[in-house]
């Protein structure tokens, strides 16, 4: 049986393990090594406060994770980022990642969060109430190499907000590399 849950420490070695492996297959061992060390960095140098991750699981095993970081405008907006996301090769298609997704964002809205954005493809992110964002709306952190996945939606609105300044992302995500 499937059951979603907030992350923990000591779920860490599964969980970069996964994204090695799913991004591995999907795209190559250079990018698995790449966002699996992002998310170990994620994991090793974000405040543990600040860290929102959520994971999948099949009984005893990580099937599916999720990271949401903190996303700081200058002015007060509780903002999260959302990024990475992997479900596990073999579960993939099946809706465990549009489950985990929605698990996450409940848990957000019942801790205050306001606003969310991701940065991949519209239209899966589409399928959890992400809209396209322009830049003129909201800035992302650092130069956007696809601005066609720069998605938003607000948790206490039915209109994105229009918010002026340049966020800062955690550090772990402060690298070109990721954008
Ligand atoms: C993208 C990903 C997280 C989606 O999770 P999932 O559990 O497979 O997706 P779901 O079954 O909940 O959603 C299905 C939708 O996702 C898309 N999708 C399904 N399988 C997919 C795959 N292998 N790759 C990309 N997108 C896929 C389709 O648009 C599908 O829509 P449909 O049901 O209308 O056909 C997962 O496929 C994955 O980990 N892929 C590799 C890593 C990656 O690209 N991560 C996202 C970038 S950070």
């Amino acid at each position: 049986m499937m059951n979603f849950t907030p992350f923990a420490p000591h779920q860490a070695a599964d969980v970069i393990h996964l994204f090695f492996q799913v991004f591995s297959d999907s795209e190559g061992e250079a990018e698995g090594q790449l966002i699996s060390n992002l998310v170990k960095d994620l994991i090793g140098t974000t405040n543990a406060a600040e860290l929102a991750g959520f994971v999948a699981l099949d009984g005893d095993e990580h099937v599916g994770a999720i990271f949401f970081t903190p996303l700081t405008f200058q002015r007060p907006i509780q903002a999260f980022l959302l990024s990475p996301v992997a479900v596990k090769t073999s579960y993939q298609g099946q809706g465990v990642g549009q489950q985990l997704i929605k698990f996450g964002i409940e848990q957000l809205q019942q801790q205050g969060a306001e606003l969310l954005i991701t940065y991949g493809d519209p239209n899966f992110y589409g399928k959890t109430g992400f809209q396209p964002l322009a830049e003129t709306i909201i800035q992302a952190p650092l130069l956007l190499s696809y601005p066609h996945g720069w998605l938003g939606q607000s948790l206490v609105s039915d209109t994105m907000p229009t918010i002026a300044g340049k966020p800062s992302c955690v550090p772990a995500l402060n690298n070109p590399i990721y954008w």
